[in-house]
C-alpha cells in the first residue's frame, strides 16, 4: 500500500501534485511519501505484535537522514553496515543503543567507532571477526555485546546477487559449526554474547524461504539460549514488496483480487509463517526491513528528452540514468513506468533509456507504454529503496534532490548537488 494515486487525470504523492512539484524542483527528483513509510512500519509492527519484537530499520536502503528520523520517531531500531551508517543515525536522532552493526568486512576503525557510541550488538560474520572485536574492546576497556549469523543454507528463491542464506554465499556462519563457535566465543574475555542473527536474502515473495529458515534455525537458536542465555534472535530482512503493479497495488481492492499462487507477500501472510516458529523461543525478536519499509514510499522523477526511433526499436530518452537508479542495470529490476499526467495515448513497445554512455543504461526494454514526448515526465514506481542510496556521479552526473512529502506539503531532504559539489575534495595534481 502507498500514497501515489492519480487525481483528476495527475499523478499525486499524497497531497501533492507531481508535475507541479516536478516544475518546482526540476527533474530528476526523487519523491518519498512518509505516510507510507509510517503506515508500512506500524502494520509491519502490528503483524508481529505476538513477539517481543523490535523492527531495525536496515539503513542501507534509504539513508536519507529525514527518513531515518522518520523511522526513529516510530520507534524503530536501525540495522547498520558501516560507521557512515551509523554517523547518520546518530546525526537523524537515532539511538546507538537501538543498532545493530552488519556486514563481513567491519574495519578496526569501525568497531571502536561502534564501541565507543555502545551499540546493542555486533553481528559477526566470521571467526577472525570475532578475535578482531575481542582484541580492539580490550583495548577500549570495553566489554562488545555479540551476536553470530548464521548461515541456514536456505534457498530464498530471489535474484542470485541479492541471496544471502546459501551455503555458498560469503554471509555468516554454516549452522553446522555454529554451536561450536559459540563455544569458543564465550571463552573470549571481552565479548559478551548477546543474540544470534540470520538473513537469508533481499526481495522475497512467498513465506516458504522464510518458514523454512525460522524452522530449521529454532531448535539451535533455542539450545544456544539455554547454554549462553542469549537475549535476541535477529531474523533479518527481506520481505519483498510489489513492482509490476506498483501503482495499481495503492489499492486495497487490487491486493483482494491476488490469489495466493500469485506470490504476492503481505506483513501479515509473513508473521503468520514465523510466529509458531519463533514464538515458542520466548526471546526478542529483531527484525532487520528495508525495501518493505520504504520502497514502494518513493518514486523517482524524469522527463522525456528525445524520442529515436531506429529500424529496431522505439527509444524514449529521459533525463534519469542508471546512476540515479542503477537497479534495471545491476539486477534486471523492474520498475514500473507511469506518466504524470494520465495518458490515453496509444500504447508503444519502446526502451526507456537513459543518457549515459552504456548500453546497460535503461529503465524498461521492450515495454508497452503509452506514447511519450519530449518534455513529458514520467514517475519510475517503487524506487524508494536501493534507489538514490545506490546512485552515483558516474558520467559527472551530479546526485539528486530527495523531496520529502507528508499530506499536501514537500521539504527538500537533500539540494541537488551543483557541479562544485561534483568536484569538491578535488584537486589538480601536477607532479612534473
Ligand atoms: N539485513 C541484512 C543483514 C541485509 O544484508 C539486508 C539487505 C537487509 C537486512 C535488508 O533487506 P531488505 O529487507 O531490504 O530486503 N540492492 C539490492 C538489495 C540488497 C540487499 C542487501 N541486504 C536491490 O536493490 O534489490
Amino acid at each position: 500500500m502507498h500514497h501515489f494515486t492519480y487525481q483528476n487525470g495527475s499523478l499525486y504523492c499524497e497531497g501533492v501534485n507531481l508535475e507541479e512539484l516536478a516544475s518546482e524542483t526540476g527533474t530528476p527528483a526523487y519523491v518519498y511519501s512518509a505516510s507510507t513509510i509510517s503506515e508500512n512500519f506500524r502494520r509491519l509492527d502490528s503483524a508481529l505484535s505476538p513477539l517481543n519484537h523490535e523492527i531495525c530499520y536496515a539503513a542501507k536502503a534509504n539513508s536519507n537522514l529525514s527518513i531515518l528520523h522518520l523511522l526513529a520517531k516510530q520507534g524503530a531500531g536501525f540495522d547498520i553496515v558501516s560507521s557512515g551508517e551509523l554517523f547518520r543515525v546518530k546525526k537523524a536522532g537515532g539511538s546507538p543503543a537501538h543498532c545493530t552493526f552488519a556486514g563481513v568486512g567491519k574495519t578496526a576503525e569501525e568497531i571502536r567507532y561502534a564501541l565507543e557510541s555502545d551499540i546493542y550488538s555486533f553481528n559477526v560474520e566470521s571467526e577472525e571477526e570475532l578475535l578482531r572485536i575481542d582484541s580492539i574492546a580490550g583495548s577500549c576497556g570495553k566489554k562488545a555485546p555479540v551476536a553470530i549469523r548464521v548461515n541456514p543454507d536456505v534457498d530464498a528463491q530471489t535474484h542470485k546477487f541479492i541471496s544471502t542464506g546459501k551455503s555458498k554465499n560469503k554471509f555468516g556462519i554454516g549452522i553446522d559449526r555454529a554451536e561450536a563457535v559459540y563455544s569458543d566465543a564465550a571463552s573470549l574475555k571481552n565479548v559478551s554474547l548477546r543474540g544470534i542473527q540470520t538473513h537469508i536474502g533481499s526481495q522475497i515473495l512467498t513465506t516458504a524461504p522464510f518458514a523454512e529458515a525460522a524452522a530449521k534455525l529454532a531448535p539451535l537458536v533455542k539450545k544456544l539460549k539455554d547454554r549462553h542465555g542469549l537475549e535476541f534472535f535477529s531474523f533479518g530482512g527481506g520481505l519483498g514488496i510489489i513492482y509490476s503493479d506498483a501503482l495499481e497495488s495503492a489499492s486495497p481492492s487490487w491486493w483482494e483480487t491476488r490469489s495466493p499462487e500469485d506470490k504476492r507477500i503481505t506483513p501479515e501472510d509473513y508473521a503468520a509463517a514465523i510466529i509458531p516458529h519463533l514464538a515458542p523461543l520466548e526471546m526478542r525478536i529483531l527484525f532487520e526491513p528495508g525495501r518493505f519499509l520504504v520502497g514502494n514510499a518513493g518514486v523517482l522523477l524524469s522527463e522525456v528528452q528525445y524520442i529515436k526511433k531506429t529500424p529496431a526499436k522505439h527509444f524514449t530518452v529521459v533525463d534519469a540514468a542508471m546512476n540515479d537508479l542503477i537497479r534495471p542495470a545491476l539486477y534486471e529490476g523492474y520498475h514500473q513506468i507511469v506518466p504524470l499526467r494520465e495518458s490515453q495515448a496509444t500504447p508503444t513497445l519502446m526502451d526507456v533509456v537513459g543518457p549515459v554512455c552504456e548500453s546497460g543504461d535503461f529503465f524498461a526494454q521492450d515495454r508497452e507504454l503509452p506514447l511519450l514526448a519530449p518534455g513529458d515526465r514520467i514517475a519510475l514506481m517503487s524506487a524508494g529503496a536501493y534507489g538514490f542510496a545506490m546512485s552515483s556521479q558516474y558520467n559527472s552526473r551530479p546526485l539528486l534532490p530527495e523531496v520529502l512529502v507528508k499530506g499536501t506539503r514537500a521539504e527538500l531532504a537533500r539540494t541537488r548537488q551543483s557541479y562544485d559539489d561534483l568536484i569538491a575534495g578535488e584537486k589538480i595534481v601536477e607532479l612534473e
